[in-house]
């Protein structure tokens, strides 16, 4: 969708825990503050289009537009220098985790693999280009690969699928494995069955992009940054961030968003280590008290407008959440009363960073024989693609 001499709008949203008030359950309003003024600064000097500052649960968010692309250096060292500077005050204040995702100091112009997560699309605007960022905490990037699929590929979720032409040929979904770092692209609808193979493992594939078929232009991202992996150690799940393209062309906005009416189960929640199910909010209450929980996603809807962001709005602030809320924290009850027992507590390949492996190894020479039959422990495969071999 190339239009001559028209400049490309970049939206970014790059996020990082860098403090919480009170445990890891909010983000204090004074690093909010001074996270805007270094993008105010920014915006004056015409680096920014335009940004806003806001945070979900423990998770500050950097929204901002720019013309310069995705993985430009001095957008990722822009929010690189808003999250230390917030990190500035989140250890003056004493906050909890002051400077948690912020992993390394060599920031060397992309702030991949260092901590925060990033989400970002270029695209020339149409003449109306409304979008929903969706930011959610207390759990990880492929909790959107359910949503993602429902928006893109489920005919029951996405009326314009069936009964608009421009969404009739359908998308490309980019699955991302998060331990092989490879990606394969699957169409749909033609090939929905082997991408469900693949993204119902939403903690090793991972829907990062979203294209139209016909023309190839951008509908969705999705930041696939995982913590652990970066770290090498459990340091927090990675609350994940993505963008959506909605209306005309792409699926209207309560197309997209009618893919959170049911709270579906996601790994995150206390200690990153329990499955719970994802309660859409408003940002008022967009803080995780319950159990360090539950999970929880905001949406919040622009315009964007000659790069200017129109907005927000606070879309799962409405009474026709009420009941979807309702069900998740009915879930809530029956799965927290299962305590450290699986499906609630997540299983041992996902527990690889936390007390399990110590507690198996001081108990080990505890173990007798018993003489009889063993069976081979369930492995975890590396490679889940050549299981053939
Ligand atoms: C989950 C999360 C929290 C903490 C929990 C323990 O992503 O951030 O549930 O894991 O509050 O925190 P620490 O170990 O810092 O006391
Ligand atoms: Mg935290
Ligand atoms: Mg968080």
């Amino acid at each position: 969708m190339s239009s001559g001499e028209k400049i490309k709008t970049t939206v970014s949203v790059i996020k990082a825990d860098i403090g919480s008030l009170a445990g890891h359950h909010v983000v204090h309003p004074d690093t909010i503050a001074v996270a805007s003024r270094v993008l105010a600064e920014a915006k004056m000097k015409g680096l920014l289009t335009d940004y806003y500052v806001t945070n979900v649960g423990d998770d500050l968010q950097l929204i901002m537009t720019h013309k310069r692309g995705v993985d430009d250096s001095e957008i990722h060292g822009l929010a690189w220098q808003a999250f230390k500077e917030a990190t500035k005050v989140a250890k003056e204040l004493g906050l909890y985790a002051a400077g948690q995702d912020l992993l390394s100091d060599a920031f060397s112009g992309n702030v991949r693999g260092l901590g925060p997560g990033v989400a970002e699309m270029e695209f020339y605007e149409r003449p109306a280009e409304p979008i929903i960022v969706f930011m959610a905490d207390k759990t990880e990037p492929g909790a959107f690969n359910l949503p993602m699929y429902r928006i893109f590929a489920d005919p029951f979720n996405t009326a314009g699928l069936v009964i608009d032409p421009r969404l009739h040929d359908g998308f490309k979904f980019e699955v991302f494995d998060v331990y092989e770092g490879r990606e394969v692209v699957f169409k749909a609808p033609e090939e929905i069955y082997d991408m469900l193979a693949l993204i119902g493992t939403p903690g090793r594939f991972i829907v990062r992009r979203v294209r139209r078929k016909i023309d190839d232009e951008i509908a969705a991202v999705v930041s696939v940054e995982r913590l652990s992996l970066i770290a090498g150690q459990y340091v927090g799940k990675d609350d994940p961030v993505a963008v959506v393209r909605t209306q005309s062309g792409f699926p209207a906005v309560g197309e997209v968003l009618e893919a959170f009416a049911h709270p579906h189960l996601v790994a995150g929640w206390m200690r990153g280590s329990h499955h719970g199910p994802l309660m859409p909010v408003g940002l008022r209450h967009a803080k995780m008290t319950r159990f360090d929980g539950p999970p929880r996603v905001v949406a919040l809807g622009f315009n964007v407008k000659n790069g200017r962001l129109i907005g927000p709005a606070d879309l799962f602030d409405d009474v026709a959440w009420d009941e979807t809320r309702r069900l998740a924290l009915m879930i809530t009850d029956y799965m927290r009363r299962h305590g450290p027992f699986m499906p609630h507590r997540l299983g041992p390949d996902e527990m690889e960073y936390t007390t399990l492996p110590q507690v198996l190894e001081k108990i080990k020479n505890r173990f007798v024989e018993t003489g009889e039959r063993k069976a081979a422990p369930p492995k975890v495969k590396t490679d889940l693609l050549s299981h053939h071999d």
